[in-house]
C-alpha cells in the first residue's frame, strides 16, 4: 500500500482523482458529511463560500480518523471561495497527521487558490501541494499525481 487518500468531493472531480489514486496504489476514503449544498448555482455559491470563508467545520458520517498504518497521507479537497471546502476543515480537525508525509490534492475550477495554499503551509509547512483544475474534465491533468 503505497498510502491513504481521504478526500471530499461535492460534484465528482473529487471521486475521479480517488479512482486514480486506488490505481496507483492508495487506499481510499471519502468523507462523508450531512452538510450539503443545493444543485442550484446561486445558493450553492452562497451556502459553501461563506461556510469556507468562515472556516466552518460541519459534521462528518462515519469518519475514521485512524492513519497509523499509513506513512503517507493525501488530503483531497475542492476549492470553495479561494478555500478548502469547509468538511476538509474537520477532516483536519480530527485526523492527527503529524509526523506523516502529507500531500495535499486541491481541485478547483480554475487551478488556483491562494487562501488555501497560505493556509496548508502555515499549518502544514512540509506538506507537497498539488492542484488540478478540473480533472471530472481534463483526466490528462491526473497525471501529476504519478509524480506522488
Ligand atoms: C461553493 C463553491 C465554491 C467554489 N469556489 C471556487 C473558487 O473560489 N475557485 C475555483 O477555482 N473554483 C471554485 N469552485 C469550483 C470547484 O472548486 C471545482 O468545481 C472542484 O473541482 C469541485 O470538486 P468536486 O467536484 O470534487 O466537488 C467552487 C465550487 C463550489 C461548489
Amino acid at each position: 500500500m503505497r498510502g491513504l487518500f481521504i478526500y471530499y468531493s461535492f460534484s465528482g472531480n473529487g471521486d475521479v482523482v480517488a479512482k486514480k489514486m486506488k490505481e496507483l496504489g492508495f487506499e481510499v476514503r471519502k468523507a462523508e458529511s450531512s452538510f450539503k449544498l443545493s444543485r442550484k448555482f446561486l445558493p450553492q455559491m452562497l451556502k459553501g463560500g461563506f461556510s469556507a470563508l468562515i472556516g466552518q467545520k460541519p459534521p462528518l458520517e462515519n469518519y475514521n480518523s485512524d492513519i497509523s498504518n499509513f506513512d503517507t497521507v493525501c488530503i483531497g479537497s475542492p476549492i470553495w471561495n479561494g478555500r478548502l471546502a469547509s468538511p476538509v476543515n474537520t477532516v483536519l480537525e480530527k485526523t492527527d497527521l503529524s509526523g506523516k508525509k502529507v500531500v495535499f490534492i486541491l481541485y478547483s475550477g480554475s487551478g488556483f487558490a491562494k487562501k488555501a495554499e497560505e493556509k496548508i503551509k502555515k499549518l502544514y509547512p512540509d506538506a507537497v501541494i498539488i492542484h488540478l483544475a478540473q480533472p471530472k474534465d481534463n483526466p490528462d491533468r491526473l497525471l501529476k499525481l504519478e509524480e506522488i
